[in-house]
């Protein structure tokens, strides 16, 4: 049983769903928990999957106890009814942790993907740092994605058989959409990217950041755009009002700056290929930015994806407006110069084979001919 909220997991769980379908060896059973709703139901339309439970626990203004206690009711009588040899979460939102507790509660193994990532800082990111240590303590299969995360589970206690490093498989998702060369929706992305000119991509919605460092990097992205007018600035916006009101206010009437939704993951992706610079706070937006060559200015204070920092692919450039701007600014007077210098570096976190390597970890323990009927 493969359990997921949110678009990230959903984007890193759709290789391995997939892998499962075309497994002779396992059964798969996909449940959603909503999370997020739209964001959600995109990847899952991309990619062709229909959940076979949809627990819809998402409410504007939700707290992180109601969409833990939601999915921890919702998920314990679907567990109880179709008793799954294992359950795998992804990664670190409250989804994850949740549906991990709920799987240990009924004995059921808990297979972690992505596993071992670590800040060091419960505070950053919040809460996920910590959501990623609680699962880790209860999981019995660990897929990592890379060395560095296997050594952060071996220091803490973890057997070393219980831990396959595996790549990550947002590669696999990424290496299946961004040769497509989708077309987007919105004709102006179409214009923009026949134009060639320099664009640069930005993305932010972590939780730390909401309130005034939200607010100021609205105003660090108004004053870049009126600076540099020949650059086109795109940014999706993500579903959550309380970004959405705090970033975009300092952005309205700016001719340079095109806001639009959350973008479907293939357009996303072929954008992300198209930009001379993304300045992000995302997770996954720093594994896929190697892979297209295109250079990420992070705006975190740290980042438990270190990999990306020592292959000079990331720089952390932290939440400060002024600071924001100065790097930024930095970037640009030597823009194709700097792009071109991360276009030859191989991608840390992935190869694009991480869905097949985790599926063989699940079929060696949990393969249909080991299965004992209740
Ligand atoms: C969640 C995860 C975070 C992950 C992020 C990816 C936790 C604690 N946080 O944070 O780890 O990086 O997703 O984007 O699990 N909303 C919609 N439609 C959607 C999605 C969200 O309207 O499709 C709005 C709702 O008002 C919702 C709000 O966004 O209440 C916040 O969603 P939530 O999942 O609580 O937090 P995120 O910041 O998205
Ligand atoms: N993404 C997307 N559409 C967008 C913005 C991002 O499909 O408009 C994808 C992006 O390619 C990455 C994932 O969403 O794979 C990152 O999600 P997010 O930043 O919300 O979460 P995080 O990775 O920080 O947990």
């Amino acid at each position: 049983m493969t359990v997921y909220g949110t678009r990230p997991e959903a984007i890193k769980c759709a290789p391995l769903v997939k892998a499962i379908e075309a497994s002779d060896d396992l059964d798969g059973v996909v449940v959603v928990t909503g999370q997020h709703r739209e964001m959600l139901d995109q990847v899952n339309a991309l990619f062709e999957i229909t959940p076979d439970h949809d627990l819809d626990v998402m409410s504007h203004g939700q707290t992180l106890a109601q969409i833990f206690s939601r999915v921890l009711d919702g998920l314990d009588p679907i567990l109880a009814a179709e008793r799954p040899d294992a359950v795998v979460v992804q990664g670190d939102t409250t989804t994850s942790t949740a549906a991990a507790l709920a799987a240990f509660y009924r004995q059921i193994p808990v297979v972690h993907l992505e596993a071992g990532l670590r800040s060091g800082d419960l505070a950053s990111p919040f809460p996920e740092e910590g959501n990623r240590k609680i699962t880790s303590q209860i999981a019995a299969l660990h897929l990592a994605p890379t060395e560095t995360s296997r050594d952060n589970l071996l220091r803490e206690g973890v057997a070393d058989g219980d831990i396959v490093v595996t790549g990550n498989t947002v590669i696999d998702a990424l290496y299946a959409t961004v040769g497509k060369q989708v077309e987007f929706s919105d004709p102006g992305l179409e214009e923009l990217a026949a134009q060639q000119a320099p664009m640069l991509l930005v993305t932010t919605h972590r939780r730390e950041n909401w309130g005034e460092p939200m607010a100021g990097i609205g105003r660090a992205v108004a004053t870049i755009a009126r600076r540099f007018p020949d650059l086109t600035i795109v940014l999706p916006a993500h579903h959550n009002p309380l970004v959405r009101d705090a970033l975009l206010t300092a952005l309205e009437g700016i001719s340079n700056v095109v806001v639009t939704g959350p973008l479907p993951y293939g357009e996303f992706t072929r954008l992300l290929s198209l930009a001379c610079l993304v300045l992000s706070d995302s997770g996954g937006v720093q594994e896929e930015a190697p892979s297209v060559g295109t250079p990420v200015l992070l705006m975190r204070e740290n980042t438990e994806r270190p990999e990306g920092l020592t292959t000079g692919v990331v720089h952390l450039v932290g939440t400060d407006e002024t600071q924001i701007v100065e790097e930024v600014a930095r970037f640009l007077a030597d823009w194709p110069r700097r792009r071109a210098a991360v276009g030859d570096i191989a991608n840390p976190f992935g190869d694009g084979l991480a869905s097949s390597r985790a599926l063989a970890a699940l079929e060696s323990r949990y393969a249909r001919q080991q299965h004992v009927a209740p």
